[in-house]
């Protein structure tokens, strides 16, 4: 029996950190034992903002060799470049033509991006979510396992693809499938390091907010010596007093791949004089390996663009046909 399908992806924008890989790649690890894995560069969404064309390849590359040093494995599961399948530009513009203004209009991430654009503000920011959805929907996936901060961007997916189907398929016979988010509690959102009740971004100007992955282990001590943190002795989780503590205590406890009662436990008494140095040990530990393989990968690029180009013809073989199949059940000439 063919296994359930997810597909996910991360946008060429910066270097990966830790929210992508605790709140993304780590679940795809371990879903691909069991599931049938789409997972993409979202290179066109990078240009929703002001992008350095020096830069745009080198960093799709980048993410490619992330997703394999993490331990995604290119043999079983499918790393393709969104750019590199016209199928995702010209699902977004049909569904351009069926999503209501209003609906992006509210769209939380808009909102936020578009302030930092004053003026400059792009079409294509405004459009970002349906090419989201077209990238989803093109797959036919079961699951899309993502952070939280994605969540609104799910939903929207699932809209179109319930509108498409009222307006153009039947109840028996639905044009599209409509796919679930699969939002882990656990990393799902982890928070920035200058305030705990910001998410871990790229954007952030601060490169003091956020550990990347291929951060060198005195540049990941440093930033975890200068997190903010607060006055009180004692560390615990889920005090909403104490933000910066729950997202630390939630950092050590999933790279140390703990229970939260044990991490609890083993940090009721501790002060951040303690504690610091664990979580910096622990997370230079858990990325060590990561770091040693990606850092191979990307000395062998023809290797990467082997896999790129097998995995381009692998995500082609499913979007082609379900493309299709939406311009026939919309009356395009065949
Ligand atoms: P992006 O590149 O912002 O983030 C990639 C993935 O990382 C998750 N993530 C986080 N999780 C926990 N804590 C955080 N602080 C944190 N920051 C980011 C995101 O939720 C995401 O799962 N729009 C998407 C890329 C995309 C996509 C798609 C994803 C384009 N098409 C289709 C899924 C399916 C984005 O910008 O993610």
């Amino acid at each position: 029996m063919a296994q359930p399908r997810i597909l996910s992806g991360i946008q060429t924008t910066g270097n990966m950190h830790l929210g992508n890989y605790l709140g993304a790649i780590r679940n795809w690890v371990e879903l691909q034992e069991s599931h049938d894995c789409f997972l993409f560069m979202a290179d066109l969404h990078a240009i929703t903002v002001p992008h350095d064309p020096k830069l745009l390849a080198e960093n799709t590359l980048k993410i490619a060799a992330t997703y394999i040093a993490c331990g995604i494995d290119p043999d079983n599961s499918t790393i393709f470049v969104q750019s590199q399948l016209p199928e995702h530009s010209e699902l977004a513009w049909i569904f351009n033509c069926i999503t209501p203004l209003g609906w992006l209009e509210r769209m939380i991430q808009f909102k936020e991006k578009a302030v930092k654009q004053g003026e400059n503000v792009s079409m294509g920011l405004m459009d970002y979510p349906v090419l989201q959805a077209a990238d989803i929907l093109l797959y036919e996936p079961d699951l899309v396992p993502v952070g939280e901060d994605q969540k609104q961007h799910l939903e929207l997916t699932r809209d179109i693809a319930a509108r498409l189907n009222f307006q153009f398929g039947s109840e028996e016979n639905p044009v599209l499938k409509i796919p679930e988010a699969l939002i882990r509690e656990a990393g799902a959102r982890v928070m920035s390091l200058t305030d705990g009740t910001k998410k871990m971004s790229k954007s952030d100007p601060s490169d003091q907010s956020r550990i990347d992955l291929i951060d060198p282990p005195e540049v990941i001590t440093k930033k975890i010596k200068r997190a903010k943190t607060d006055p009180e002795r004692g560390l615990e989780f889920d005090n909403p007093q104490r933000p910066e503590c729950n997202n630390l205590l939630g950092l050590y406890q999933l790279l140390s791949n703990q229970s939260k009662t044990a991490v609890a436990a083993e940090c009721q008494d501790m002060g951040w004089g303690q504690f610091k140095p664990l979580l910096a040990e622990t997370t230079v530990a858990a990325l060590a390996p990561i770091q040693a393989k990606y850092n191979e990968l990307m000395s062998d690029r023809t290797y990467l663009q082997q896999v790129l180009a097998n995995g381009k013809e692998k995500a082609q073989a499913v979007a082609t046909p379900t493309l299709q199949k939406v311009k026939a059940a919309m009356g395009f000439v065949q």
